[in-house]
């Protein structure tokens, strides 16, 4: 990848769509682990990896997709009740295959370093609606570790919750932002007016909520259209068709030469 470029953030900036790994390579290694983030560089194609982020108790910027911590762990409960230094006695591997018992919940951190200069990395902010942080504080940490990683070029910030990437635009102008479509609460609105809105210039959205109409929307108004998630050949080839500009995948691997041609 080159360092400077920012292509995969904006419409139509390729012939073919950018390949996204979704937590990672998490077919083939446990989600959101470094395992999965690693498989990712070493695999020819891929563009980007794509991982979850939320905070444990001392405020660390962790990855993990679920608010607790039971189904890809052996640690019980929500992760924001415990310490970093906690959370890392965890197995966040064994669950998915016994050779991974290694595997720990990362740092956001930690898999910014892994792959800086590598591949270009989608956030995903997570945000649980019983359960919101309290106003700018998950996004004010996450913009420290990615400042301090210098890939403020390299990243993508995205979130179902369209009020934090927003306010993350409004404290740091030059961030690259997304938003993620929510068909319960944004049926009926289109691309174009909901990034339009938080001021995102990505629009990302389930396989099946997403429509021709709203990719012309977006393209009409050069946002970029990425969509989760495509595992298998009839997805991705109907998605080529719709003429996306990214696709997550679990795995992003297997797909590559489908996407991208031999
Ligand atoms: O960012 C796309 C996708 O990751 C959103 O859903 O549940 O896999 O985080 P989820
Ligand atoms: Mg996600």
């Amino acid at each position: 990848m080159k360092s400077e470029q920012i292509g995969p953030f904006q419409a139509k900036s390729s012939a073919a769509p950018y390949v996204i790994a979704h937590r990672g390579i998490s077919a083939k290694a446990p989600e959101n682990t470094l395992a999965a983030f690693s498989l990712a560089t070493k695999s020819n194609g891929i563009d980007m990896i794509e991982l979850d982020v939320r905070l444990s108790s001392d405020d660390q910027v962790i990855v993990l997709h679920d608010r607790t911590l039971q189904r890809t762990s052996t640690g019980n409960g929500a992760a924001r009740n415990y310490s970093y230094a906690e959370i890392a006695h965890f197995n966040a591997g064994s669950w998915f295959h016994g050779s991974f018992s290694r595997e720990r919940i990362p740092t956001l951190r930690s898999v910014l370093e892994l792959v800086r200069g590598k591949r270009w990395v989608n956030i995903e902010l997570k945000s649980d609606f019983l359960h919101r942080e309290q106003r700018g504080v998950l996004e004010e940490k996450i913009l420290q570790v990615v400042r301090e990683c210098g890939m403020l070029q390299q990243v993508m910030f995205s979130s179902f919750d369209h009020h934090l990437i927003a306010n993350l635009k409004r404290t740091n102008a030059v961030s690259i932002t997304g938003v993620l479509y929510n068909l319960y609460r944004d049926f009926g609105r289109m691309p174009s007016k909901l990034a339009g809105r938080a001021g995102a210039s990505v629009f990302v959205c389930a396989k099946q909520e997403l429509r021709k109409g709203m990719i012309q929307d977006a393209h009409d108004n050069g946002i970029a259209v990425y969509v989760y998630t495509l595992n298998s050949v009839e997805d991705v080839q109907k998605m080529l068709d719709f003429g996306v500009d990214g696709i997550l995948s679990d795995n992003a691997d297997d797909i590559v030469t489908l996407v991208k041609g031999s």
